[in-house]
Protein backbone atom coordinates (compact mmCIF):
# COMPACT_ATOMS: atom_id res chain seq x y z
CA UNK A 1 0.00 0.00 0.00
CA UNK A 2 2.64 2.36 0.99
CA UNK A 3 4.38 1.36 -1.80
CA UNK A 4 2.10 2.52 -4.23
CA UNK A 5 2.61 6.03 -2.45
CA UNK A 6 6.22 6.05 -2.95
CA UNK A 7 5.93 5.10 -6.80
CA UNK A 8 3.55 7.55 -7.10
CA UNK A 9 5.76 9.95 -5.76
CA UNK A 10 8.81 9.20 -7.96
CA UNK A 11 6.32 9.06 -11.28
CA UNK A 12 5.17 12.59 -9.74
CA UNK A 13 8.80 14.10 -8.89
CA UNK A 14 9.61 12.71 -12.50
CA UNK A 15 6.90 14.59 -14.26
CA UNK A 16 7.93 17.54 -12.94
CA UNK A 17 10.95 18.01 -13.69
CA UNK A 18 10.20 16.55 -17.32
CA UNK A 19 8.05 19.77 -17.89
CA UNK A 20 10.47 21.95 -15.99
CA UNK A 21 14.06 20.83 -15.22
CA UNK A 22 14.58 23.74 -12.80
CA UNK A 23 11.45 23.32 -10.82
CA UNK A 24 12.83 22.13 -7.45
CA UNK A 25 15.83 23.90 -7.99
CA UNK A 26 14.17 27.03 -7.76
CA UNK A 27 11.59 25.65 -4.99
CA UNK A 28 14.60 25.04 -3.11
CA UNK A 29 15.96 28.52 -3.00
CA UNK A 30 12.82 30.03 -1.73
CA UNK A 31 9.15 29.78 -0.87
CA UNK A 32 7.40 33.07 -1.88
CA UNK A 33 3.72 32.34 -1.97
CA UNK A 34 1.31 34.96 -2.54
CA UNK A 35 -1.72 33.21 -0.36
CA UNK A 36 -2.09 32.18 2.67
CA UNK A 37 -4.80 29.19 2.68
CA UNK A 38 -6.85 28.54 5.82
CA UNK A 39 -9.01 25.33 4.89
CA UNK A 40 -11.04 22.35 6.65
CA UNK A 41 -8.67 19.07 7.00
CA UNK A 42 -11.26 17.58 5.13
CA UNK A 43 -9.21 14.48 2.23
CA UNK A 44 -11.70 16.31 -0.28
CA UNK A 45 -11.03 19.97 0.16
CA UNK A 46 -7.06 19.51 -0.99
CA UNK A 47 -6.10 23.06 -1.33
CA UNK A 48 -3.26 23.43 -3.80
CA UNK A 49 -5.45 21.14 -6.45
CA UNK A 50 -8.38 23.11 -6.13
CA UNK A 51 -7.23 26.62 -6.88
CA UNK A 52 -4.57 24.94 -9.53
CA UNK A 53 -1.56 25.91 -7.90
CA UNK A 54 1.70 24.25 -8.02
CA UNK A 55 4.19 23.46 -4.55
CA UNK A 56 5.09 27.09 -3.79
CA UNK A 57 2.49 28.89 -4.68
CA UNK A 58 0.31 28.55 -1.20
CA UNK A 59 0.66 28.93 2.34
CA UNK A 60 -1.52 25.96 4.27
CA UNK A 61 -3.05 25.86 7.48
CA UNK A 62 -5.79 23.13 8.12
CA UNK A 63 -7.64 21.87 10.98
CA UNK A 64 -10.49 20.24 11.55
CA UNK A 65 -13.74 22.99 10.51
CA UNK A 66 -11.38 25.93 9.37
CA UNK A 67 -11.35 27.94 12.45
CA UNK A 68 -8.96 30.56 13.19
CA UNK A 69 -9.21 30.73 17.30
CA UNK A 70 -7.41 33.70 18.44
CA UNK A 71 -5.71 31.62 21.05
CA UNK A 72 -4.20 28.55 18.91
CA UNK A 73 -0.59 28.59 19.10
CA UNK A 74 -0.25 26.66 15.46
CA UNK A 75 -2.68 28.84 13.81
CA UNK A 76 -1.04 31.79 14.86
CA UNK A 77 2.47 30.65 14.47
CA UNK A 78 1.43 29.71 10.48
CA UNK A 79 -0.46 33.31 10.43
CA UNK A 80 2.45 35.44 12.04
CA UNK A 81 5.38 33.54 8.99
CA UNK A 82 2.38 33.97 6.48
CA UNK A 83 1.93 38.00 7.19
CA UNK A 84 5.65 38.86 8.77
CA UNK A 85 7.75 36.86 6.77
CA UNK A 86 6.38 35.28 3.52
CA UNK A 87 4.30 38.88 3.26
CA UNK A 88 1.39 37.33 1.58
CA UNK A 89 -0.86 39.52 -0.37
CA UNK A 90 -4.15 37.20 0.72
CA UNK A 91 -5.36 35.06 3.08
CA UNK A 92 -8.04 32.91 2.08
CA UNK A 93 -10.65 31.41 4.76
CA UNK A 94 -12.03 28.74 2.86
CA UNK A 95 -15.13 26.53 4.24
CA UNK A 96 -16.90 24.02 2.75
CA UNK A 97 -20.31 22.88 2.34
CA UNK A 98 -21.06 19.42 3.70
CA UNK A 99 -18.55 19.93 6.86
CA UNK A 100 -18.56 17.04 9.05
CA UNK A 101 -16.69 18.80 11.71
CA UNK A 102 -19.85 22.41 11.44
CA UNK A 103 -22.43 19.38 11.60
CA UNK A 104 -20.56 17.91 14.76
CA UNK A 105 -20.30 21.28 16.92
CA UNK A 106 -24.00 21.01 17.04
CA UNK A 107 -25.86 17.32 16.30
CA UNK A 108 -25.67 17.17 20.03
CA UNK A 109 -23.53 14.46 20.44
CA UNK A 110 -20.36 14.04 22.81
CA UNK A 111 -17.54 12.31 21.01
CA UNK A 112 -14.36 13.87 23.48
CA UNK A 113 -11.69 16.30 22.94
CA UNK A 114 -12.75 18.13 19.49
CA UNK A 115 -16.43 19.14 21.08
CA UNK A 116 -13.89 21.93 22.83
CA UNK A 117 -12.48 22.53 19.37
CA UNK A 118 -15.45 22.66 17.94
CA UNK A 119 -17.04 25.36 20.68
CA UNK A 120 -16.78 28.64 18.10
CA UNK A 121 -18.75 27.23 15.92
CA UNK A 122 -21.60 26.49 18.68
CA UNK A 123 -21.03 30.31 19.52
CA UNK A 124 -21.43 31.35 15.98
CA UNK A 125 -24.57 29.22 16.01
CA UNK A 126 -25.99 30.75 18.95
CA UNK A 127 -25.29 34.30 17.25
CA UNK A 128 -27.54 33.60 14.54
CA UNK A 129 -30.12 30.86 16.17
CA UNK A 130 -33.29 32.95 14.38
CA UNK A 131 -31.59 32.98 11.32
CA UNK A 132 -30.61 29.25 11.28
CA UNK A 133 -33.76 28.04 13.33
CA UNK A 134 -35.98 29.15 10.63
CA UNK A 135 -34.31 26.97 8.02
CA UNK A 136 -35.54 23.51 7.74
CA UNK A 137 -33.12 21.19 9.92
CA UNK A 138 -30.58 18.84 7.92
CA UNK A 139 -28.57 19.94 4.99
CA UNK A 140 -29.73 23.41 4.79
CA UNK A 141 -28.87 24.80 7.98
CA UNK A 142 -25.94 22.95 8.58
CA UNK A 143 -24.86 24.80 4.96
CA UNK A 144 -25.95 27.70 6.16
CA UNK A 145 -24.01 27.66 9.13
CA UNK A 146 -20.99 26.79 7.36
CA UNK A 147 -21.04 30.19 5.60
CA UNK A 148 -21.60 31.87 8.68
CA UNK A 149 -18.74 30.19 10.45
CA UNK A 150 -16.34 31.41 7.59
CA UNK A 151 -17.76 34.72 8.10
CA UNK A 152 -16.64 34.77 11.12
CA UNK A 153 -13.60 33.25 11.12
CA UNK A 154 -12.59 36.32 8.30
CA UNK A 155 -13.51 38.30 11.32
CA UNK A 156 -11.13 36.87 13.44
CA UNK A 157 -7.86 36.73 11.12
CA UNK A 158 -8.36 40.15 10.75
CA UNK A 159 -8.65 41.65 13.77
CA UNK A 160 -5.70 39.56 14.86
CA UNK A 161 -2.98 41.77 15.89
CA UNK A 162 -0.39 40.58 13.46
CA UNK A 163 -2.66 41.72 10.68
CA UNK A 164 -3.73 45.11 12.13
CA UNK A 165 0.01 45.47 12.10
CA UNK A 166 0.70 44.65 8.70
CA UNK A 167 -1.97 46.90 7.81
CA UNK A 168 -0.60 50.38 10.01
CA UNK A 169 2.81 49.12 8.21
CA UNK A 170 1.19 49.71 4.71
CA UNK A 171 1.05 46.22 3.79
CA UNK A 172 -1.37 45.50 1.12
CA UNK A 173 -2.96 42.20 2.69
CA UNK A 174 -6.47 40.95 1.86
CA UNK A 175 -8.76 38.27 4.06
CA UNK A 176 -11.42 36.49 1.65
CA UNK A 177 -14.27 34.24 2.66
CA UNK A 178 -15.28 31.12 0.33
CA UNK A 179 -16.97 28.12 0.32
CA UNK A 180 -16.28 25.07 -1.13
CA UNK A 181 -18.40 22.61 -2.82
CA UNK A 182 -17.98 18.99 -2.71
CA UNK A 183 -20.76 18.81 -4.91
CA UNK A 184 -18.97 20.17 -8.05
CA UNK A 185 -15.96 21.26 -6.87
CA UNK A 186 -16.71 24.83 -7.75
CA UNK A 187 -15.63 28.01 -4.46
CA UNK A 188 -18.23 30.57 -4.10
CA UNK A 189 -16.96 34.22 -2.92
CA UNK A 190 -18.93 35.18 0.06
CA UNK A 191 -18.13 38.64 -0.54
CA UNK A 192 -16.74 39.35 2.58
CA UNK A 193 -13.31 40.78 1.89
CA UNK A 194 -11.63 43.00 4.35
CA UNK A 195 -8.46 44.84 3.44
CA UNK A 196 -7.64 47.64 5.93
CA UNK A 197 -8.21 48.02 9.86
CA UNK A 198 -11.35 50.41 8.85
CA UNK A 199 -13.09 47.25 7.41
CA UNK A 200 -12.31 45.17 9.91
CA UNK A 201 -14.05 47.81 12.17
CA UNK A 202 -16.61 48.01 10.30
CA UNK A 203 -16.80 43.81 9.91
CA UNK A 204 -17.41 43.70 13.64
CA UNK A 205 -19.36 46.56 14.73
CA UNK A 206 -22.73 47.03 14.45
CA UNK A 207 -24.05 50.87 13.93
CA UNK A 208 -24.57 51.75 17.52
CA UNK A 209 -21.11 50.79 18.50
CA UNK A 210 -19.73 52.66 15.41
CA UNK A 211 -21.09 55.97 16.36
CA UNK A 212 -20.28 55.74 20.12
CA UNK A 213 -16.86 54.93 19.46
CA UNK A 214 -16.58 57.88 16.45
CA UNK A 215 -18.21 60.15 18.91
CA UNK A 216 -15.45 59.73 21.34
CA UNK A 217 -12.74 60.59 18.41
CA UNK A 218 -11.10 64.35 18.11
CA UNK A 219 -12.74 66.29 15.01
CA UNK A 220 -9.78 66.18 13.53
CA UNK A 221 -9.71 62.60 13.03
CA UNK A 222 -13.49 62.60 12.42
CA UNK A 223 -12.92 64.85 9.57
CA UNK A 224 -10.50 62.32 8.52
CA UNK A 225 -12.75 59.43 8.56
CA UNK A 226 -15.62 61.29 7.23
CA UNK A 227 -13.11 62.44 4.13
CA UNK A 228 -11.51 59.15 3.52
CA UNK A 229 -13.51 56.38 4.34
CA UNK A 230 -17.25 57.71 4.01
CA UNK A 231 -16.75 59.79 1.09
CA UNK A 232 -14.20 57.92 -0.60
CA UNK A 233 -11.73 60.71 -1.37
CA UNK A 234 -7.92 59.42 -1.76
CA UNK A 235 -5.84 59.96 1.50
CA UNK A 236 -3.64 62.45 -0.26
CA UNK A 237 -6.48 64.67 -1.03
CA UNK A 238 -7.82 64.51 2.31
CA UNK A 239 -4.51 65.57 3.53
CA UNK A 240 -4.24 68.53 1.30
CA UNK A 241 -7.89 69.24 2.31
CA UNK A 242 -6.80 69.35 5.92
CA UNK A 243 -3.51 71.07 5.26
CA UNK A 244 -1.12 68.52 6.92
CA UNK A 245 1.22 66.20 5.31
CA UNK A 246 0.45 62.95 4.01
CA UNK A 247 2.44 61.21 6.91
CA UNK A 248 0.12 62.51 9.32
CA UNK A 249 -2.88 62.25 7.42
CA UNK A 250 -1.75 58.40 7.67
CA UNK A 251 -0.76 57.79 11.23
CA UNK A 252 -3.57 60.36 12.34
CA UNK A 253 -6.01 58.16 10.32
CA UNK A 254 -4.76 55.05 12.02
CA UNK A 255 -4.65 55.93 15.53
CA UNK A 256 -8.40 57.13 14.92
CA UNK A 257 -9.29 53.67 13.44
CA UNK A 258 -7.09 52.25 16.62
CA UNK A 259 -9.19 53.63 19.16
CA UNK A 260 -12.42 53.28 17.66
CA UNK A 261 -11.17 49.52 17.81
CA UNK A 262 -10.54 50.09 21.31
CA UNK A 263 -14.50 51.10 22.06
CA UNK A 264 -15.42 47.93 20.18
CA UNK A 265 -13.24 45.84 22.25
CA UNK A 266 -13.77 47.22 24.89
CA UNK A 267 -17.77 46.90 24.32
CA UNK A 268 -17.21 43.22 23.52
CA UNK A 269 -15.72 42.70 27.17
CA UNK A 270 -18.14 44.35 28.44
CA UNK A 271 -15.50 46.76 30.02
CA UNK A 272 -15.44 50.77 29.98
CA UNK A 273 -12.81 52.23 27.91
CA UNK A 274 -11.20 55.44 29.91
CA UNK A 275 -13.25 58.92 29.75
CA UNK A 276 -11.76 61.26 27.77
CA UNK A 277 -11.46 61.75 23.75
CA UNK A 278 -9.11 60.30 21.78
CA UNK A 279 -6.34 61.75 19.00
CO1 LIG B 1 -14.86 20.15 6.90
Amino acid sequence: MLEDLKSNNLAWSLRKTEADPQFFKRLEGQQSPEYLWIGCSDSRVPANEIVDLDPGELFVHRNVANLAPPQDANYLSVLQFAVDVIKVKHILVVGHYGCGGVAAAVDGQRRGLVDHWLHPIREVYAEHRAELEALPAGVVRENRLCELNVRRQVRNVAADVFVQDAWARGHALCVHGWVYSLSNGLVTDMNVDISSVADATSATADRDQLERGFSRLEPEARALIVLHHYLDLPLPEVANVLGIPLGTAKSRLHRALQSMRAVLDADARGTDVPEGRFA
